[in-house]
């Protein structure tokens, strides 16, 4: 096991948002998010991993690909390997091929997630010994198991959640504090799939706080649940707080911004 690598990075890949962000996928036909403001809150997330550390590598927008600029989605860096992912919903196919390059220009060992299952990285957190992935809408179990064997051989223990039908993506109601702690809703954490870590409950109201991008010493925490920046800062987190109205719009968060290894 190598202790830390959950969270300690140097590098962090994102995608400017595209001007046809405006029509990413949601669930329930929300407002469309501006584009303008999409941006804004873009530079601001990159200006936050900068600050926590991060060398940021800046990949073009993608026109063709509303949801492009949630490359979590399409692809996983560990320390030693990226792995192409294939995200599950029809719109975004096109995506994982295009991550391609940017991943090859960082690591040596690029895999392709082998078969014909779908995952979506926003189903996976990492911590350093094991990679909970989580059953969804778009990550199958065929997916799982293709990603499960690529993740033993670098040493990770594989577990598998039936995520609940009402989450988009198992990192939508949880996200990695440490090495030994998550910040979860009750909701998910009642499943009991953290039983061997320690579980910092999401405060009453605030679950959608819980997708959370840890990074080196810092935590970032979207803003508007003041209970969890200071239940966090409480525990002793270093809590870096960002506007991500935007993305919410289209059922984004932090950690679904970028890559980190
Ligand atoms: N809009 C984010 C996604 O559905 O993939």
């Amino acid at each position: 096991m190598l202790v830390g690598r959950s969270h300690k990075f140097k590098t962090a890949i994102t995608r400017l948002p595209s001007i046809s962000v405006v029509q990413g996928l949601r669930d329930g036909g929300g407002p469309d998010p501006s584009a303008e403001n999409f941006m804004q809150q873009h530079g601001a997330y990159v200006a936050a991993l900068k600050a926590s550390g991060a060398r940021v590598l800046e990949l073009p927008a993608l026109e063709e690909f509303p949801d492009s600029v949630f490359v979590e989605d399409s692809a996983l860096c560990l320390k030693e390997a990226a792995i192409v992912l294939r995200p599950g919903a029809p719109s975004r196919f096109g995506e994982a091929a295009l991550i391609r390059p940017a991943l090859e220009s960082q690591f040596s060992k690029v895999l392709d997630l082998p078969g014909d299952g779908f995952l979506d990285g926003g189903d996976v957190l990492l911590s350093d010994e094991d990679a909970f992935i989580g059953l969804s809408a778009r990550t199958n179990q065929a997916g799982f198991d293709a990603l499960a064997t690529i993740l033993a051989t670098f040493g990770y223990s594989p577990v598998k959640i039936e995520t609940l039908a009402s989450i988009l993506h198992f990192k939508t109601e949880c996200g990695l504090l440490d090495s030994k702690t998550i910040f979860s809703t009750e909701n998910l954490a009642s499943i009991g799939c953290f039983e061997n870590y320690q579980v910092i409950l999401t405060p009453e109201g605030e679950e959608g706080a819980a997708n959370i991008v840890r990074f080196n010493d810092n935590v970032l925490v979207s803003q508007g649940y003041p209970k969890s920046e200071a239940l966090l800062k409480s525990h002793g987190y270093n809590v870096v707080v960002i506007d991500t109205s935007e993305p919410a719009k289209i059922d984004g968060g932090l950690s679904c911004m970028s890559l980190r290894f």
